[in-house]
């Protein structure tokens, strides 16, 4: 209640950290090898060493019985057969695959995983594994200088993590979201760590609060959970990249979105009826600025109620969904989980009759206050209420609706504690188990629920769902927001690397409320946040109740024709966009990404907030600041040319770059290419030409990329309907050598043909182009200069 006054800092309010006493793992009493890794006895519990791959190795500590190995929401994937030999001698036990080394020592247990050079990952020192009596689980391990950590989902702050403490506990945070303010809306127990130029990474299957605390100690780092098993994977990496791929093996990738989700999303909480809804998107049509969704935010619904619309406020709800479908336009509605309490409305009375809410141990449906008043919560964690929750979902996708927005699935309760009861019971798929351990998965079930009943009803066609929670893993059925920003420029400057670091969690279709949610925006914050949304995964406009209009024809003509230049960019980029989205889908590897993911080794790169990547080659170093318009790019190694002017700028340096209000400084590497196709109208808008940029390199550069294209829309690519064309660009002192070496797939793009550009060539290189005599695309070169 004092919280906000000088009270918060009473001398009576310190908490003394020694007084936390954990119990040592202890020392090794015995170890077997067992048929899913090695179980060692200590005198204080248990322990399993599981390798998973041969690169994965799985650590799982049980203070009372042998390990459970099973369970686990968010790893999908099975043990692979991995041989591992074990040797002892008097003070450790060796386990040693063809990729790692894993030390134990016995007294006390202590594990060092290194590879196999020797070269120490993850060790411990005078902390080891340990627990308290209260439940709680934790993992000491030893900092090294040079370490930085990333990761951790979706957290507020710098990029590089060193020095932060983490909590997991989905949250619902109305607009602080300051530097400090933890935890937030995803709980994603996992990070990596970059020492060197080296990665490995840790993810802690935990579904309970999780610590994750790399501030306390300079001489180690620890993460534990309020309960459960110990259950940790090591992802040994080599490289940044090797280690998001191990991860999102574990936890699984995205499914490739559908292209019209890639658009730009038009959003507020909320437009408010029929009218307001057509008269937004003719706007859009009559500008000619690109949209591909217009989101209903809860005025909707008939008093809040999900699976309903307001009669009075949108009388024919299919119609208008044809008529903006007709425009090129989708509408995806808003879905929380409460349940009005209210004996007359359909879904409360299911909810309660097939006893699919959540309860009390003792029978008592748990009841929480949320946008409908007193509600009741769909229990998700059971496969009949998923089941009946997807079904359900039959209501929009009959409307003609394709994605669905799941908010407030923390889940959010308007009280103290801002959620559910911990002592609630869930169903948990016949394993009943308290909200105080599944707490973290609530979002993410529904999010399972929600995403399967819409693939089923819309037979064949791919759904687009976007949610505020998760937990790892949820990127296998959502897109995620990062909630309710505001509208300062700090806030801008913090999307970069929120969305970086989301995309280092594995989930590469992310963004922020673009202008922000909270306050006014204005004018030049909106203009500028536009500029970064054209190019973050997931590009949404999105404001609260209360807060001034942030379309884009709000702030005059000369902004309109600005931001209108950025969403046309955005639909010209995604040819490139979608080839990365579906590389992220294959590998894991995010669409956004920051520097040190392709320059490990650049230590400049790795707490770089302001700049990022798209894909391998792309730098885009925006404008975060208001009334400036010069500012520092640090380009890494190479020579890397501007976008907009041609002109080129060594790497390996930071150079002052100057960009007015209406220029968003972007960087393509020399050597290097990117596909582009164009803007026709919003009810054309499948490209049908499609431009190859090639930006000439000079010494002996090989570049070698694939062009990804499918229908956009189906499934089919999974039985073949693709198209895959590996190009590759070979810059020589005398010529730039542009071939197309190998195809895939069986799909026929709208285009037969990839215009050639060539940008920065040396008076004394020629183009040569090399079609390759199968290939159903064929390369045409139109400029070079
Ligand atoms: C929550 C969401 C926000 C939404 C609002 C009303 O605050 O985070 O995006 O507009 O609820 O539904």
């Amino acid at each position: 209640m004092l919280d906000d006054t000088s009270f918060a800092i009473h001398p009576g309010n310190k908490k003394d950290a020694n007084t936390e006493v954990y119990r040592d793992i202890g020392n090794l009493k015995f170890f077997k090898q067992t048929n899913a890794g090695f179980l060692f006895g200590c005198s204080n519990g248990f322990v399993v060493i599981q390798f998973f791959t041969e690169s994965i190795v799985r650590v799982v500590m049980n203070q009372h019985d042998e390990p459970m190995l099973n369970g686990s929401y968010a790893v999908i994937e099975e043990p692979a057969q991995v041989k591992a030999d074990a040797a002892e001698d008097n003070k450790q036990v060796t386990l040693i695959t063809a990729k790692l080394r894993i030390a134990i020592q016995k007294s006390p247990f202590r594990i060092t995983v290194a590879d196999s050079n020797g070269t120490v990952l993850l060790d411990e020192n005078e902390h080891g594994m340990a627990y308290r009596e209260n439940g709680e689980v934790i993992a000491f391990k030893k900092k090294h200088s040079g370490d930085h950590f990333y990761g951790f989902g979706e957290k507020s702050g710098h990029l590089d993590k060193s020095g932060e403490r983490f909590e997991m506990w989905n949250t619902d945070v109305y607009a602080p979201h300051n530097p400090e303010t933890d935890p937030l809306y995803q709980s994603i127990p996992y990070f990596m760590t970059l020492r060197n130029g080296k990665a490995y990474g840790v993810f802690l299957d935990n579904t309970f609060r999780t610590m994750f605390n790399m501030k306390s100690s300079e001489e180690y780092f620890s993460f534990s959970a309020e309960g459960g098993q110990l259950d940790y994977y090591v992802m040994t990496g080599p490289g940044p990249k090797d280690v998001i791929q191990q991860y999102t093996h574990l936890t699984g990738k995205m499914p490739i979105p559908p292209k019209w989700a890639l658009g730009y999303h038009q959003s507020r909480y909320s437009y408010e009826s029929e009218g307001e809804v057509r008269g937004l998107a003719k706007n859009f049509i009559k500008r000619d600025i690109p949209v591909d969704v217009i989101h209903l935010d809860i005025h909707y619904m008939n008093g809040y109620r999900v699976f309903t619309f307001d009669k009075e406020k949108f009388p024919d709800p299919e119609k208008l969904i044809r008529d903006l479908g007709e425009m090129g336009i989708r509408v995806v509605p808003i879905v929380d989980p409460g349940i009005k309490k209210d004996a007359e409305y359909p879904i409360y009375r299911e909810g309660v009759t097939d006893n699919l809410f959540c309860k009390y141990l003792e029978g008592d449906i748990y009841f929480g206050n949320v946008w409908p008043g007193t509600s009741a919560f769909p229990d998700f964690t059971d496969g009949k209420v998923r089941g009946w929750w997807g079904k359900k979902h039959k209501y929009y996708s009959d409307m003609g609706i394709e994605g669905i927005w799941n908010d407030m699935n923390e889940p959010a309760v308007f009280n103290e504690t801002k959620t559910m009861d911990t002592a609630v019971m869930h169903r948990n798929d016949g394993v009943p188990a308290a909200h105080r351990e599944l707490h973290n998965i609530y979002g993410f079930k529904m999010a399972e629920a929600t995403y399967a009943g819409m693939k089923e009803h819309l037979d064949g066609k791919r759904p687009f769902l976007l949610t505020r929670a998760g937990f790892a893993g949820i990127q296998r059925y959502a897109s995620v927001w990062t909630g309710d920003n505001r509208s300062f420029w700090e806030h801008l400057q913090m999307t970069l690397p929120m969305v970086m670091n989301l995309g280092i969690s594995g989930v590469p279709f992310a963004g922020p409320d673009v202008g922000g949610f909270a306050h006014d925006t204005n004018a030049e914050l909106l203009v500028r946040w536009m500029q970064v949304g054209a190019f973050t995964p997931f590009f949404r406009n999105h404001s609260a109740i209360g807060t001034v209009y942030q379309e884009p024809w709000k702030f005059g003509l000369k902004n309109e024709s600005i931001m209108k230049k950025y969403i046309q960019m955005r639909y010209k980029w995604m040819p490139q966009l979608y080839k990365l989205f579906h590389e992220a889908s294959v590998s894991g590897i995010p669409v956004m990404r920051p520097l040190f993911l392709e320059y490990p080794d650049d230590a400049k790169t790795y707490n770089l907030n302001d700049q990022f990547m798209i894909g391998d080659n792309v730098i885009i170093a925006p404008i975060l600041v208001p009334s400036i318009t010069d500012r520092a790019v640090y380009l890494p190694e190479g020579n890397w040319l501007n976008f907009e002017t041609g002109e080129t700028y060594a790497g390996g340096q930071v150079h002052l770059i100057h960009a007015e209000l209406d220029e968003l400084p972007i960087f393509i590497k020399a050597g290097t290419a990117i596909v582009q196709g164009e803007w026709n109208s919003n009810t054309e808008k499948t490209p049908k030409q499609i431009t190859m940029d090639i930006y000439a390199g000079t010494n002996d550069e090989t570049y070698r990329f694939t062009h990804y294209d499918d229908d956009g829309e189906s499934f089919e690519y999974v039985d073949g309907s693709y198209l895959q064309v590996q190009i590759e660009v070979k810059s020589t002192l005398d010529a730039v050598h542009i071939s197309i070496r190998e195809q895939e797939g069986s799909y026929r793009p709208a285009y037969d043909k990839i215009n050639v550009n060539v940008h920065g060539l040396h008076k004394q290189q020629r183009v040569i182009l090399e079609n390759h005599e199968d290939s159903m695309l064929s390369l045409e070169l139109k400029s070079r200069g």
